[in-house]
């Protein structure tokens, strides 16, 4: 098992600052040292630096088009580069818009890509749908082959081409859908687990039924983005959007074991960690070591325990 890290300090998806500074808080928090002290290989690639667009006006409503277009190419290439040397690619971000260019590199080298969206919500928007013309709240419109007709061209974007399959997505944990997102689910048919799901399956049958549907075609990379506000404010309130009634520390951590243990897993975006959003310095800590922990489950990370030898007990 070894890691590629990428730090993606984008924020310009959406409009508050602060998400920037993710990747660095999740490093501080000792996320490599930890995962070689679980016994993974880590490579940190660093930081990405992204350019600056000082004439980025909106697009049919979607705001800062350019710089998402031109970050996510960047971002891309990186991914590509982590994949072509042999890693499970980390993306520490930054904000959600950042998994456009993170799916797009990993099918880009790995191929046909099954891909696990875990998240308070679909991202799905497209240009013409979205309400707030946030392009982190459209990742999934811009990568699904079958919106491919309903997304305008945009400046900076035409590198990109749709590569994710509708059956090839499952969501867990949504729980804020706008009206638009929820009718293009429906009319996909895209599997959806939202936290009513959770509630009445619980997360175990949950990702039973997300491995068995992804795997009914064909056993694929596992492509996770995870969303920190996926899990529930009160554990995990530094983030942009917060919405209450979400996954537990517990499910969540569930979630990524179950995703470890098919031995696919081959990328992870872990996005929208603000530390400005934190009212205290406590409730930062509490989503950054989430975020952490997030990870090392992606990474092997056991709450029954590990050991990396065999002790011969004295
Ligand atoms: N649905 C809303 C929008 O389109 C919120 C999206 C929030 N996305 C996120 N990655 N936190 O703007
Ligand atoms: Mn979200
Ligand atoms: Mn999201």
């Amino acid at each position: 098992l070894s890691a590629g890290i990428i730090g993606a300090p984008f924020s310009k998806g959406q409009s508050r600052d602060g998400v920037e500074s993710g990747p660095d808080r999740i490093r501080a928090a000792g996320l490599l040292d930890r995962l070689q002290l679980q016994g993974c290989a880590v490579k940190d690639y660093g930081n990405l630096t992204f350019e600056d667009f000082v004439l980025d006006e909106p697009v049919r409503g979607s705001k800062r088009v350019r710089a998402v277009g031109s970050a996510n190419q960047r971002l891309s290439e990186a991914v590509q580069t982590v994949k072509r040397d042999g890693h499970t690619a980390v993306v520490l971000g930054g904000d959600h818009s950042l998994a456009i260019g993170s799916i797009h590199g990993h099918a880009a080298a790995a191929g046909p890509l099954s891909v696990v969206w875990v998240d308070a919500h679909a991202d799905v928007n497209t240009p013409l749908t979205s309400y707030t013309g946030n392009l982190h709240g459209q990742p999934m419109s811009y990568l699904l082959y079958e919106l491919r007709s309903k997304v305008p061209e945009l400046p900076n974007f035409s590198w990109m081409k749709p590569c994710v399959s509708s059956r090839d997505l499952v969501y867990v944990g949504l729980r804020d859908v706008d009206p638009a997102e929820h009718y293009i689910l429906k009319l996909l048919g895209v599997k959806v687990f939202s936290m009513s799901q959770v509630d009445q399956l619980g997360v175990a049958r949950v990702m039973e039924e997300t491995c068995d549907y992804l795997w009914e075609r064909a056993k694929k990379p596992i492509h996770l983005s995870f969303d920190i506000d996926a899990i529930d404010p009160s554990v995990a309130p530094a983030t942009g959007t917060p919405v209450v009634g979400g996954l537990s520390y517990r499910e969540g951590l569930f979630i990524t074991e179950q995703l470890c243990q098919t031995g696919l897993l081959s990328a992870v975006d872990l996005v929208e960690v603000n530390p400005l959003r934190g009212q205290t310095e406590g409730q930062v800590h509490s989503t950054v070591s989430t975020a952490v922990d997030i990870l090392l489950g992606c990474f092997g990370r056991l709450r029954e325990g590990n050991h990396l030898l065999d002790y011969s007990l004295p």
